[in-house]
């Protein structure tokens, strides 16, 4: 099968194994030519396929050698569909740690399930007997509670009032006017209810009683805040509601586990990058593409490894931790600097189409979504006939 991109609506429905390859490769190979770290021994990460969570498991397994168990739910290839990214990105992580040596095994399923809970939990007693951090990346749109079976659906809304924006237009490189409505109070609850901390909880809640936690034991959860410029879509719309809640479970997890294991639940603050998830967001791409052009002019610019690699090495694992006022790790740091957030946001009342290119950095972000989509690698054949059945091979 030869491979091109199909994008709609700014989700690329076809996906390139070779490039998912290189990307985790990079990835791996960026983190190899760091200095490794003491870390912990054995983690859990629910959405360790893609985005902030595979780019922790590879901080971690290339950096200081854990042991990597990831909950992610992705589509396997079939026929003439290319399968998931996350699903390509899974057989090449356990490629390059088998490699190297390392321990690694993946689910694909529901996180949000009892019956993944329960064979996870099977899998680490017996393979591990406890584990040492749980990170909890998952972005999703929707959550079955699996105590009533009732559904909830994700929005990614406004809270007050509609905001007026533009959307990237990815297949174009156009901007194209966008409205985000605002929410009801229903959509507000149950984008808390996919969103929120409960889930967190609910898997921490259970390996506690199943005494399949470490002394010592940490377990962190990834927020966005972002800065003024984005506040009515992200902070202060829909998600944000539910990323407070995520703030309220660790306040509750933190003093539970410090007592019991002498251990914590941490909250931290990443940085915009291109995701599966993020570019999803509606203006936030716009956002993204303006700080993208700022921060690599400043020399500042991070991708999801620089900032995972950051964040354990120098804080959760390490003596350099950037706390805020209500003990959040912020490896967000740069790209909260005052300066920068002022320039975003005067290009943002003065973009449009035709100085698009000039003022944002639309080309290194469209490049950027390829790449998390396999495309847009220089030294990836895409005229290769790929053979999908002998590369999906993976152990489950
Ligand atoms: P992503 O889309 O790359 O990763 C999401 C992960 O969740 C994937 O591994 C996917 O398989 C998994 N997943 C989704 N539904 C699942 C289910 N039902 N069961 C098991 N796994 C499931 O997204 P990204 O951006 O890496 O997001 C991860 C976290 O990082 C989220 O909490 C997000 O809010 C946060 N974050 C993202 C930022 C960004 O700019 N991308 C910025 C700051 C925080
Ligand atoms: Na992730």
């Amino acid at each position: 099968m030869i491979i091109k991109p199909v994008i709609k609506n700014n989700i690329c429905i076809r996906v390139h194994p070779l490039g998912c390859k290189e990307n985790v490769k990079r990835q791996i190979e960026y983190v190899e030519s760091q200095e490794s770290f003491k870390g912990p021994k054995n983690v859990l990460i629910i959405g360790g396929s893609s985005g902030y969570g595979l780019a922790s498991r590879i901080s971690l397994g290339f950096g200081c050698k854990s042991n990597t168990i990831n909950v992610s739910f992705e589509v396997e290839p079939k026929k003439n569909k290319t399968g998931t990214a996350g699903w390509w990105n899974n057989v090449y992580f356990q490629h390059y740690a088998k490699k190297a040596g390392l321990k690694y095994k993946d689910f694909v399923g529901d996180a949000f399930s009892l019956e993944m809970k329960d064979q996870v939990m099977t899998y680490i007693k017996k393979e591990y007997g406890k584990i040492d951090l749980l990170i909890y990346s998952l972005a999703s749109n929707r959550r079955t509670d699996p105590y009533t079976g009732e559904t909830y659906i994700s929005t990614l809304k406004s809270i007050n009032k509609e905001v007026k924006g533009y959307t990237i237009d990815i297949n174009n490189e156009l901007l194209k006017e966008e409205k985000m409505e605002a929410a009801t109070p229903e959509e507000i609850q149950n984008t808390i209810k996919v969103m929120g901390g409960e889930d967190w909880k609910i898997w921490i809640d259970m390996l506690d009683e199943a005494d399949l936690l470490n002394e010592g034991f940490k377990t962190v959860a990834y927020t966005y805040l972002g800065s003024p410029a984005t506040y009515e879509i992200y902070h202060h719309g829909t998600i944000g509601m539910a990323k407070n809640h995520l703030d309220e479970t660790a306040a509750v997890m933190n003093p539970i586990l410090k007592k019991k294991y002498n251990g914590e639940a941490l909250i931290s603050a990443s940085k915009a990058i291109v995701t599966k998830a993020s570019v999803y967001i509606p203006i936030f791409p716009v956002y993204g593409a303006i700080l993208y052009k700022l921060m690599k002019e400043a020399g500042t610019h991070e991708g999801e490894i620089e900032q995972k690699y950051r964040l354990f090495k120098d804080m959760i694992y390490g003596e350099q931790p950037i706390i805020d006022e209500v003990n959040r790790l912020r490896p967000d740091n740069l790209e909260q600097d005052e300066q920068l957030q002022e320039k975003v946001k005067e290009i943002l009342a003065n973009i449009n189409n035709e100085n698009l290119h000039e003022l944002s950095d639309i080309k290194g972000f469209i490049s950027d979504f390829m790449k998390i989509n396999g495309f847009d690698f220089e030294n990836v054949d895409y005229n290769e006939d790929v053979d999908m059945d002998a590369l999906s091979e993976i152990e489950l």
